[in-house]
């Protein structure tokens, strides 16, 4: 199956220059997804619904047979009530009676009409939602693996686009199918009763159509598939350029006009798909249009020669009737054409949602999981037994993350991890909570193995202040109940009293309802890091894990962190780390991570001892110390 090698020109060449591996990747998912039953789960989708759509069924046949009726109080109005084919004067109370009638059944088909699109209308765009909340719970129990190497942009365009794209589909296909179909078979009757020799001449092309109908919607699918694949990028440059932290590494390469044209040449390929979409089939339809229209002349023809051969048969009322019927049947015809057509496009539409639906999460609770508080151990013991561990993309050949790492944190123990910079230590932070599932050994907490707990019970029992702290773009206050929904004011207070964050706070002109901006980025690192803080002590977990939560401070500000650090650490497991020992030097014991593996362990003194890693660490930290050291008291001097 070639797909489309047309797409690949623009796209490519933005590829070549963003790397080569996203290119590949990019061409794999420009393939339709092959997803099975493919109908019947979209017919599926409908199922909670089937009492409504048996509604519309029956709307839409009572519709169509009241339809009929007009021509044929036409006809009584002119044959009885206008000119009596009895003779005599119009008969005015009979004529008044079926123009009421007449003007009934058209009041009666507009409230049906009405109905019927509230019906549809609230059908199609249910299952969308249903369809775009089940999508979205789905990728919500991905695992952490799963958001790192797909890009936010291209998850985010499966749920607008794709979702989005086959909205119309729900919505109209059982409508349309149903209108049309009453519609074609009542004028196929009629015409088979008219005359069935000319009937068959009327329709003898339509399955050559159909066939080529098909072939049409094939080459549509495709376009689809690939109209969505560009989408998608677009969304995603929009995405990573349009962010706080975009535009402010766009700004600081002055890279705009490279973005600028990044996303302009994925809009030429967009706009081109979609024209390419829009124009696909306009000639299968033309040339429908063409027979259909010929088809008339083509009974006159017809006649002729019938009636020239002698079977004579053929009236002009039957040739009239049976032409004016034909006319009638164009337009549902066509209808039926498209929607068959649009059926067949969104095909790679639903393929690209099912896709998504059929992952599955890495990482789920076992069928028997158990709570925490019903694991053997003492609750906030966190024990690592020989982990291996290997980031699911990394390769196979590629030495382990975490290499045999054994350790144990007692509840109410102080734990610190330091070690060079890719050593592991964030890594050990992710498997705790089990976010990443290790390859080898076990991770135990509370005394049972992560694999045989719920997930949600072990988060529940942990608080995380991670490297890089993540706020919403919502008010402090907003920020901080996420960890508690129900905290009251003074408990918000207490919290940021305790992480030194308070009186910060208290100085920005709307306090704790200021606005901390896209990621927080209205904020300071150390007063992002504080409140992330205080916002783990609103959950108040037996057990903490802090990942460098200093680093990035000044020596002042790092006090105040530390502070507020170790007020949150009382009575709790804390599991720490640092780059700078000063904050650890209280930890019950110190594990130094090299290259995966625990090389040192013991406590601050101990290791200062021995003379390894740690000490070398710790005699450059203090050469670091010392040299600002000499800077402070300098200053006042140089000053006055
Ligand atoms: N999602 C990932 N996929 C593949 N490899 C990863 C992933 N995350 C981290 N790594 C690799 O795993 C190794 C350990 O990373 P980790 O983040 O644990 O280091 P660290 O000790 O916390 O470093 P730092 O002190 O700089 O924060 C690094 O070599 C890193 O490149
Ligand atoms: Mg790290």
């Amino acid at each position: 199956m070639s797909m489309g090698m047309g797409g690949m020109g623009p796209s490519g060449r933005a590829a070549a220059f963003r790397g080569v591996d996203e290119g590949r990747q990019r061409q794999l998912n420009a393939q339709a997804p092959e997803v099975v039953d493919l109908r019947a789960r979209v017919v599926g989708l409908f199922r909670p619904y089937r009492g409504r759509i048996l509604l519309t069924t029956i709307l839409v046949v009572v519709g169509a047979a009241i339809g009929v009726v007009p021509p044929l109080l036409v006809q009584s109005i002119f044959d009885q009530a206008l000119f009596p084919t009895t003779g005599g004067a119009p008969d005015l109370s009979l004529l008044l009676r079926l123009v009421l009638t007449m003007i009934g059944l058209f009041l009666f088909s507009a409230v049906l009409g009405v109905t019927q699109t509230w019906l549809t209308s609230t059908v199609g765009n249910r299952v969308t939602g249903d369809l775009r909340v089940r999508l979205f719970d789905h990728l919500q129990a991905m695992e952490l693996g799963f958001f790192t190497r797909t890009k936010t942009g291209v998850i985010q365009s499966r749920l607008q686009n794709d979702v989005g794209g086959v909205s119309d589909v729900l919505t109209n296909t059982i409508t349309s199918i149903l209108g049309n179909t009453v519609t074609v078979i009542s004028a196929l009757v009629a015409m088979v009763l008219i005359d069935w020799r000319l009937t068959i001449i009327a329709v003898i092309l339509m399955p050559a159509l159909v066939l080529v109908q098909r072939r049409v919607g094939q080459v549509r699918a495709r376009i689809a598939g690939q109209t969505q694949e560009s989408l998608s990028e677009l969304t995603s440059i929009t995405q990573e350029t349009l962010s706080v932290s975009g535009i402010l590494l766009s700004k600081s390469f002055n890279r705009q006009r490279a973005e600028s044209e990044r996303y302009r040449v994925e809009n030429t390929n967009q706009v081109r798909l979609q024209v390419r979409r829009a124009m696909s089939g306009q000639g299968f339809f033309g040339v429908v249009q063409v027979i259909m229209a010929s088809v008339p002349a083509v009974i006159y023809l017809v006649a002729g020669y019938l009636i020239v051969g002698g079977t004579g048969v053929i009236t002009a009322g039957t040739v009239v009737a049976f032409t004016t019927v034909q006319a009638r049947l164009l337009q549902p015809l066509m209808g039926l054409m498209r929607v068959a057509l649009d059926l067949q496009t969104s095909r790679a539409l639903f393929a690209r949602i099912f896709e998504y639906l059929d992952l599955t999460p890495a990482i789920v609770d076992a069928p028997d999981a158990i709570e925490v508080s019903a694991a053997p151990g003492p609750l906030g013991r966190v024990e690592f037994r020989e982990v291996v561990f290997r980031y699911p993309d990394a390769a196979p050949t590629s030495r382990p993350t975490l290499d045999g790492v054994s350790f144990v944190a007692e509840p109410g123990q102080h734990i610190a991890f330091v070690g060079p910079s890719g050593a592991g230590k964030t890594t050990v932070v992710y498997l705790a909570p089990r976010l990443y599932e290790a390859s080898e050994g076990e991770v135990l907490f509370s005394g049972a193995d992560v694999r045989t707990l719920t997930q949600e019970s072990i988060v529940q029992n942990i608080g995380i202040v991670s490297q890089e702290t993540y706020l919403f773009h919502a008010s402090i206050a907003d920020n901080l109940r996420y960890a508690k929904p129900d905290a009251t004011d003074a408990e918000l207070l207490a919290a940021c009293r305790a992480a030194n964050i308070h009186g910060a706070i208290m100085r920005f002109e709307r306090g704790y309802d200021t606005i901390v901006g896209e990621r927080g980025y209205r904020l300071s690192g150390g007063e992002k890091q504080r409140i992330a803080i205080a916002r783990v002590l609103l959950k108040d977990p037996p057990v903490l894990l802090l990942d460098e939560a200093t680093s990035a401070l000044d020596t002042v500000s790092e006090r105040v962190v530390q502070e507020a650090l170790d007020n949150v650490a009382r009575g709790r497991t804390t599991i720490s780390i640092a780059h700078r020992l000063s904050t650890v030097v209280t930890a019950d014991t110190i594990h130094v991570v090299d290259a995966g593996r625990i090389v040192e362990s013991g406590t601050h003194t101990e290791l200062l001892a021995q003379g390894g890693l740690y000490a070398e660490l710790a005699v450059e930290q203090i050469a670091a110390a010392t040299i600002m050291g000499m800077e402070t008291p300098a200053r006042p001097i140089e000053g006055s």
